[in-house]
Parts: structure tokens; sequence; C-alpha cells
């Protein structure tokens, strides 16, 4: 089967769309025939070598860590899926390989795709998606919260901002003009432009803060935050407690980790405030809840383009300029 295989760690060289054996499964796994796979900024976060110490894979390996498309074997634990189901899933990070034709995914993490939108696309929900769940879950948004999300416009943040909206907290997020009114239209009630604004300046105080962007900008919302409140980045250092509950690693990455994060951990205490550093969990049951809002029609995945498999040094080029509205998707 066709496949994008790492070859190496560095630039976009290190990628090759070539030929690999389809992947075997086990008691628990599907194979699915794939339709779609979203892109993320982990896909090139992985070929640069920067989560190396999480993945611990050994090269070569197929890239991809989501998708969506047809079941076409089962093992023999599965209970919820069969030959024929349209599904979609975030790829355990043990396993990844959703840029290919065929993909094994653990079923636990899998859910039926939404009935209300095409199968290709449905493949940008699950990382982003539940990155956004999780995380604003962690913040507690809902009624009474005002809840910044800085970076609103990308694929984690279109999501965020509307899933916000559903637990029904109050939103500010940050963006440009080029994303503005795409994040209004989605549901945030106040709009900083970052290009214009520093947010040093900005007056209001925030229950909880959900950050998308990391450097200057994380180290601004420790100002932003209430005290007693939490500043969540996806994008800023990972710590001790990441690694404990997120990845389940041992004392050797804690203490990297715990090293690597101390002076947001130091800024966090100036501030009287909680630093997370969260990393993304593949969930099933928590899928499913994101697929019955997109087909109640509460949730909209914005699609930023969709690529043809063989463009996808392309695609990524597009993502990795750092300008995408919404998600970047390649249909296979
Ligand atoms: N830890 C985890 O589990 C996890 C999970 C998912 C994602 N992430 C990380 O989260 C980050 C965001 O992911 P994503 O998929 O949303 O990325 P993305 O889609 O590439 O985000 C692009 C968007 O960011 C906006 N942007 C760029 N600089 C900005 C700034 N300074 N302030 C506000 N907005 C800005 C851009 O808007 P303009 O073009 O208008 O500037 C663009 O619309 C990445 O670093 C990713 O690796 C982590």
């Amino acid at each position: 089967m066709r496949a994008v295989l790492l070859t190496g760690y560095g630039g976009p060289e290190k990628t090759r769309l070539t030929s690999v054996d389809k992947p075997s499964i086990g008691a628990g796994d599907l194979l699915v025939r794939v339709t779609g796979a979203g892109l993320n900024p982990l896909d090139y976060k992985t070929r640069k070598g920067e989560v190396r110490v999480i993945l611990r894979r050994r090269l070569p390996f197929v890239l991809g860590n989501e998708l969506s498309g047809e079941v076409v074997d089962a093992g023999q634990d599965v209970r919820d899926f069969a030959v024929g189901d349209r599904v979609i899933g975030r790829v355990e990070k043990s396993r990844l390989g959703g840029f290919a034709e065929y993909a094994a995914i653990d079923a636990s993490v899998t859910a039926h795709a939404p009935a209300s939108i095409p199968l290709a696309d449905a493949a940008g929900l699950p990382l982003a998606g539940l990155t956004a769940l999780q995380a604003l879950s962690e913040l507690q948004a809902g009624p009474g919260r005002h809840i910044l999300i800085t970076g609103g416009a990308g694929g984690v943040g279109t999501l965020a901002i509307q899933i916000a909206r559903i637990l029904g907290a109050e939103i500010t997020t940050t963006a440009s003009p080029r994303g503005e009114a795409l994040v209004r239209d989605l549901g945030a009630d106040h709009v900083i432009d970052y290009t214009t604004t520093d947010l040093a300046s900005v007056e209001t105080r925030f229950d909880g803060v959900f950050d998308l962007m990391g450097g200057k900008t994380l180290n601004a919302c420790f100002r932003l935050c209430k005290p007693g409140g939490t500043v969540l980045t996806i994008a800023g250092m990972p710590d001790a407690y990441t690694a404990r509950h997120d990845l389940g690693a041992g004392w050797i990455l804690q203490l990297l980790f715990d090293l690597a994060a101390r002076r947001y951990r130091q800024l966090a205490r100036e501030h009287g405030v909680t630093y997370r550093y969260m990393f993304m969990r593949p969930d099933g049951p928590g899928l499913t809840r994101l697929v019955k809002w997109v087909d109640a029609g509460k949730l909209r995945l914005i699609v930023d383009s969709r690529h043809p498999f063989d463009d996808f040094p392309k695609a990524m080029a597009h993502l990795e300029s750092g300008h995408a509205k919404g998600k970047v998707l390649l249909r296979m």
C-alpha cells in the first residue's frame, strides 16, 4: 500500500510517499481503509524530531495522527464495530500511520463517523476536537466562566471556540484580521487582534486560559489569569505532571520535563495560578460526544483546504506556514 514514510529527522525531504506493507491488527484493533487524514502541527514536529523523546519510535515509520475510513477487518475482541462501518479516530502515539491507504487503530479510541459531513472531512475532528474538549473540561469551561483562547482561528481554535460556546462559557480569543470574521462567526464574544494589541496591555482577567500558541503569548497569559485559575497550554513546555498523567512516563522523563518547565512554574507562582501543559489523549467515548454535536448541527468542522494524497508535501508546507484557518485535510 502507499504511505507517507518518515525516513529520518529533519526537513520535508525526510518524508517519502512510497510503498509499504499493510499493517497487521491485534485482537482489539480495526483495519481501516483510509478515506481522509487530518494534518496537525504534531506531524511536522514529529518529522523534525521535536517529540522523539515522547514517541520513542524506531525509524522509518508511517506518519499520520488521525483518520477517517471504512473498517475492512476487525480483531476477535472487537464488539462495537464491524466490517463496513465508517469510523474516525486519533491513532495511538505508539502506532501512528494515518497517512496511508490502510491503517490499524485500537477500537477503543475509534468512533462511528458523523453522518452529516463527508467522511473524508470527518478525519479532521479527532485530534483537534479531543484536544479542545479535554482542555476546556479541565478548565471547567461553563456558565459564568470567562475563558481566553489564544490562537482561535487554527485547527484546534476553531473547534475550541465552538465547544466552549456549547459548554456555556464566555469566550475571548486572539486572532489577526485574517481570522476575525471566522472566530466571531464561530461564537467568540470578544476578539483581541494580536497583530495590533499587546496582550500585556489587556485589562480583563480570565477564569481560565487555554493557550494554543506558546512563546511570548504564553508568557503574557499568566498575568491575564485570575489568581486561583489555570493557564493550560498545549504549545508550551510539558512538565512532570504531563509526563505522569498524560503520557504514563517514568521518573526520568518526569524529571526532564520538570526541569524544562521550571520557568513557567515560577511565572505561575508569581501570579498565584496553576500551570498545566496538556498532551491530548485518544478517547473513543469523547470522540462520540463530538460526533453527536456535529450531527446535531452544534459543532462545525472548519476546513481550511483539502489536498489529494499525492500533494502531501504541499499540504504539509501549507500547514507549516502557520496560517491555516481550520483544518488542512488529505483525501486518499
Ligand atoms: N499538546 C497537545 O496535545 C496538542 C494537540 C493539538 C495541537 N497542539 C499544538 O497546538 C498548536 C496549535 O495547533 P493548531 O492545529 O491549531 O495549529 P494551526 O492550525 O497551524 O494554527 C494556525 C492558526 O494560528 C493563528 N496564529 C498564528 N500566530 C498567532 C498568534 N501569535 N496569536 C494568535 N493566533 C495566531 C493563525 O492565524 P493568522 O494566520 O491569522 O495569523 C492560524 O489561523 C500547535 O503548536 C500544535 O502543535 C498540541
